[in-house]
């Protein structure tokens, strides 16, 4: 009998397996986008798969049958995640290795590099107006630079994760240089109107992005008699998303990007990419199906590399960016959570976590399929009151618009007793709505406090909020001095391409100083996190996978949610009072059962059947 001869596995047929597992995710979404020939579509997007495919580095291909074989690596209680802009944390990319260890100290798994492809010259939007996706901004080095920097970080156990600009590009880009002289095939990249009897009509359902420095949404060019749709700066033009060959083309580039080493890519400014006439033109259907198909074609070529989308919106548009419905476990994978750090602001000011509660209870899932949040407390952005009515209404004596007023005047330091600095950005002048800027320390009352127990008090707060992303489920993203309690940067306003800018306050220069404080506030906020990561990482109920749940408790001072482990659940509670607070649980399992506080590492003493807190405690509990 003769046997027949054994032999592995080839490479291409790897491919024709990932291709025939994707096809099916990728069919629909493409259909109802761009109609027509499908099929000639499909087949398009096959050989752009397999040209990325077949130049993909072997360690690069480990990985992917690593993630292949692991696909909640991302869920993990271990990730922990870093956002810097390269030049202010370790000035180039070429210095950046030998900050690698500062990283692994924090614990960090995902360093955010804030954007750094090839901007345009001058104002660029902190780098969101990128003229070329296939090269590096020279200020910070070399495509070889990145990879060798990619290299190490992922060596350390850190994945690299960049920016993905995909709802415009800077009208210096080649594409917008070819549609600006009048070349067809590229002018059908962006949106462009012969007069303005369209932009007119859109504008009417609109709302501005940045009404200080570039109201309207659209921009006339006399050069080539035109108008442009520019809904941020105007030197940034939106692309044309119904055109398949914009999909083609941004796949193209964040294919031949996950090639160099990127891991994670942060999908920039989701919301806006689809426009349909009467409507806000956000949040848009065709968005989600824009998103899958992203997310499973990159998931073909690179199923190591993951997205995350970046969409800054109301509750209920932000859940759909995490796959709901037909779209479940094929979108985004990971989303920011700004409804999270909106509710933490505005509890922390209140000291009233009832429209905190309503909320994240009301209109998120506990869990997702194969996706989950970043929770975080603050970006590189403002902060954006989004405090609806519809949410208002349920709370007693609350109305959206005056709340939103009262938090841009409570954190602009302007309300009686507030101990915040920051800054109001965008005034709206048609709605008066306001926007704030300030880092996590300023905002939290370090920079004001003038005594000791105000310096305890922010120091407090901060040490609440960082407790809170690292328990709430999915990543928790650090961002970087917020570990060291890094006030307002003021001097943003010498550098006249930052000036008109305030979000650049809370852009400083990382204090390499500071770090080596072995006390004061820098060394304490320190400490604290790094407790608290730790704390999380030797959590198993704190993995992404792990449903979250919110408890209404009926007390207004505590935030009380619960991490629902197959085994045990942890119940996290939260004072957001500078008082002390008793809670006298209901739950019998919580009551009867001894718990340990894994945070202080004590056991719950119930005195009388109530939990006591001191002021801003968190403490999570998990039965012995
Ligand atoms: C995202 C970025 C923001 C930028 C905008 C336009 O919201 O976070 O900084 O201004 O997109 O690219």
């Amino acid at each position: 009998m003769s046997a027949t001869p054994r032999r592995g596995v080839t490479n291409d047929e790897i491919f024709a397996l990932r291709w025939d597992r994707g096809q099916r995710d990728l069919i629909g979404p493409l259909h109802r986008l761009y109609g027509g020939d499908t099929l000639a579509l499909m087949d398009r997007l096959r050989d752009l798969l397999k040209k990325h495919w077949r130049a993909r580095p072997a360690d690069l291909r480990r990985l992917d049958l690593v993630r292949d074989l692991n696909p909640d690596w991302f869920l993990s209680e271990d990730m922990v995640a870093y956002v810097f802009y390269i030049d202010r944390f370790a000035g180039d990319l070429k210095h950046l290795p030998s900050r690698i260890p500062y990283l692994q100290e924090l614990g960090v798994t995902y360093a955010h590099m804030m954007p750094c492809l090839k901007p345009r010259p001058g104002a660029n939007d902190g780098g969101y107006a990128v003229m070329d996706y296939t090269a590096i901004n020279p200020d910070l080095g070399t495509m070889a630079d990145f990879q060798q920097s990619n290299l190490q970080l992922r060596a350390a156990g850190i994945s690299p994760v960049i920016d993905m600009v995909l709802n415009h590009t800077a009208k210096e880009h080649a594409w917008a240089v070819k549609a600006r002289a009048g070349d067809p095939y590229y002018q059908a990249f962006y949106r462009m109107f012969d007069d303005d009897t369209l932009p007119k009509q859109y504008e009417k359902t609109l709302v501005e992005i940045f009404p200080d420095q570039a109201p309207g949404n659209f921009t006339y060019y006399d050069d080539m008699g035109k108008w442009v749709w520019t809904t941020f700066n105007e030197y940034q033009w939106d692309l044309n998303w119904e055109n398949p060959e914009v999909f083609l083309a941004v796949l193209d580039t964040i294919l031949f990007l996950a090639n160099r080493g990127v891991e994670v890519f942060r999908l920039d400014a989701v919301a806006f990419m689809w426009k349909q006439m009467g409507t806000s033109c956000q949040n848009l259907p065709q968005v989600h199906d824009i998103l899958q198909a992203l997310t499973q074609a990159t998931r073909v070529c690179a199923p190591a590399v993951i997205h995350k989308a970046e969409a800054i919106v109301g509750p209920q548009d932000l859940v759909p960016y995490l796959g709901t419905g037909s779209h479940a476990g094929r979108e985004s994978q990971l989303a920011y959570h700004n409804n999270l750090m909106v509710q933490f602001w505005s509890t922390l000011a209140s000291g009233d976590s009832r429209l905190m509660t309503y909320v994240l209870k009301t209109h998120f899932p506990e869990s997702f399929r194969r996706a989950s949040f970043a929770p975080y407390i603050r970006c590189h952005d403002d902060i954006g009151w989004a405090i609806t009515p519809e949410d208002t209404a349920h709370i007693p004596h609350m109305d959206a618009k005056a709340h939103r007023d009262y938090l841009a005047d409570f954190y602009n330091g302007t309300y009686p007793g507030s101990t915040a600095r920051g800054t109001d950005f965008q005034v709206n002048a048609e709605t008066g709505d306001r926007r704030t800027n300030g880092t996590f320390a300023s905002l939290a009352g370090l920079e004001a406090a003038r005594t000791p127990r105000e310096v305890d008090t922010a120091i407090a707060r901060m040490r609440l909020g960082h407790a809170l992303i690292a328990s709430y489920g999915g990543i928790p993203l650090i961002y970087m001095g917020d570990e060291i309690g890094m006030t307002n940067d003021y001097s943003y306003v010498d550098n006249p391409d930052h000036a008109d800018d305030s979000r650049w306050i809370q852009r400083p220069m990382m204090d390499w100083d500071a770090t080596e404080h072995t006390e004061g506030p820098a060394a304490r906020i320190s400490a604290d996190l790094r407790h608290i990561m730790r704390t999380r990482k030797a959590t198993p109920q704190f993995a992404g996978t792990v449903p979250t749940r919110v408890l209404d408790t009926g007390h207004r001072a505590l935030f009380v949610y619960q991490r629902l482990g197959d085994d045990r659940k942890v119940t996290c509670v939260v004072n957001f009072t500078a008082d002390t607070q008793k809670l006298w649980p209901e739950d019998a399992a919580l009551r009867d059962v001894p718990h340990v506080d894994l945070l202080s590492g004590q056991a719950l003493a119930l005195s009388h059947g109530q939990i006591t807190l001191a002021p801003y405690q968190s403490m999570w509990l998990r039965p012995v």
